[in-house]
């Protein structure tokens, strides 16, 4: 048995704690500024309801940058940046999916030190740039998936470059993360699935990749268990209370785990489907992806996938887990094909250079190490639909 564990971010979770948003901003100055994505925030009254908390405990001014979309720019950040900067902000507040947290949290990165949000990816070779500083970022999540609230990870692209990379890195973590099961309950039914599937591929990748951390795998398990029981229920019961707590409780679990124990080969092929592709979503791609590249990988840990299995309801066989897999995915209508969501056959090449180019520090941890023509395979059979 061995692990390390660390974990830099003050999480409060409660349906409610959204009122605590100004209690807790106040340690950390008195200019914010919200970032956001177009509508739905908005829509809610969750950003009228963060402004009051906000200015109830004597915030000085509050900025809002709604300009967040799926799958978040490098330009975006770019420009939400010179706002910082400009208007002498003191605190950044995440309010959204994970496009909006993600976003905050490169926003702190790239507007306290020098140059772009793309020199701060992760390249296999390393980031062009290591950050010194950063601003505090508290992280409200409004889907229950990402994670994105308790680790160091932004996933973001590059639209000229079609590249969708990490930026990682110990000033990336928020200082908060206030998670409010309650916000989550106006998602739709897809989006309610497509997030849950990010948080359970969050956990089955975490608790089978090659590192070795009985700590996160714990998490994982824990994550899965609750998605497995709860996530067909947030489906039919949008309204249930304690089914968004316990899927808002599991994607938590699931973002510290992958913080520690870091994901594998399935969010390793899905990134250049998204950047090829923005209007996919990240854990379409994932549920497109997942049957087959599990089936490949069983053969390198078939201990945790019989685990896997085991928590999904199934034999603890490791051929089993597949089979879980795919009946979920059956269940909650995410069963996907990559040509089903608009993939190309002739762009399977440029993905699987892509892949093989850009998240290449993936493969040593993918249960199996995967080829080249291996990689190609497995988007082959993901765009017929496994
Ligand atoms: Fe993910």
């Amino acid at each position: 048995m061995n692990f390390d564990f660390y974990l830099p971010v003050e999480i409060i979770f409660g349906v409610g704690s959204l009122e605590k948003l100004g209690e807790v901003g106040r340690r950390f100055g008195y200019r914010a500024l919200v970032v956001t994505g177009r509508k739905s925030a908005k829509e809610q009254g969750y950003i009228n309801k963060a402004l009051d908390s906000l200015k109830r405990w004597g915030v000085e001014e509050v900025f809002v940058f709604d300009q967040i979309e799926p799958n978040p720019t490098d330009k975006v950040v770019n420009h939400a940046s010179e706002l910082v900067v400009k208007e002498r902000i003191d605190y950044i507040v995440g309010l959204g999916g994970g496009s909006s947290l993600d976003s905050a949290k490169a926003i702190s990165i790239v507007s306290s030190n020098e140059g772009y949000a793309w020199d701060y990816v992760n390249y296999p070779e390393g980031p062009r740039l290591i950050p010194f500083f950063n601003r505090p970022v508290i992280c409200i999540p409004t889907t229950a998936g990402t994670g994105s609230e308790v680790n160091r990870y932004s996933v973001l692209s590059n639209p000229i470059r079609k590249e969708k990379m990490v930026l990682s890195h110990s000033l990336n973590y928020p200082k908060v993360a206030l998670i409010d099961p309650s916000l989550t309950i106006s998602m739709d039914k897809r989006l309610t699935a497509t997030t849950g599937v990010d948080a359970l591929m969050h956990s089955l990748e975490s608790l089978t990749n090659k590192f070795s951390n009985t700590f996160a795998e714990d998490l994982a398990i824990r994550s899965i268990k609750l998605i497995k029981t709860w996530l067909p229920i947030a489906l039919q019961e949008p309204n249930n209370l304690r089914a968004r707590s316990c899927m808002s409780y599991a994607a938590m679990l699931a973002g510290i785990a992958i913080d520690r124990k870091r994901v594998a080969l399935i969010h390793g092929m899905e990134h250049p489907i998204s950047a090829h592709y923005p209007h996919v979503a990240h854990a379409e791609g994932l549920s497109a992806l997942a049957l087959a590249v599990t089936e490949f990988n069983i053969v390198g840990n078939p201990e945790k996938y019989s685990l896997f299995a085991e928590l999904m309801g199934y034999p603890p066989k490791p051929h089993m887990a597949v089979k879980a897999l795919e009946d979920f995915l059956e269940r909650i209508d995410m069963r996907l094909s990559l040509r089903q969501l608009g993939v190309e056959r002739e762009k399977l090449e440029k993905l699987t250079e892509d892949v093989c180019m850009l998240s290449r520090g993936l493969f040593s941890i993918n249960p199996v190490e995967p080829t080249v023509e291996q990689v190609y395979k497995l988007y082959e059979k993901a765009y017929e639909g496994y």
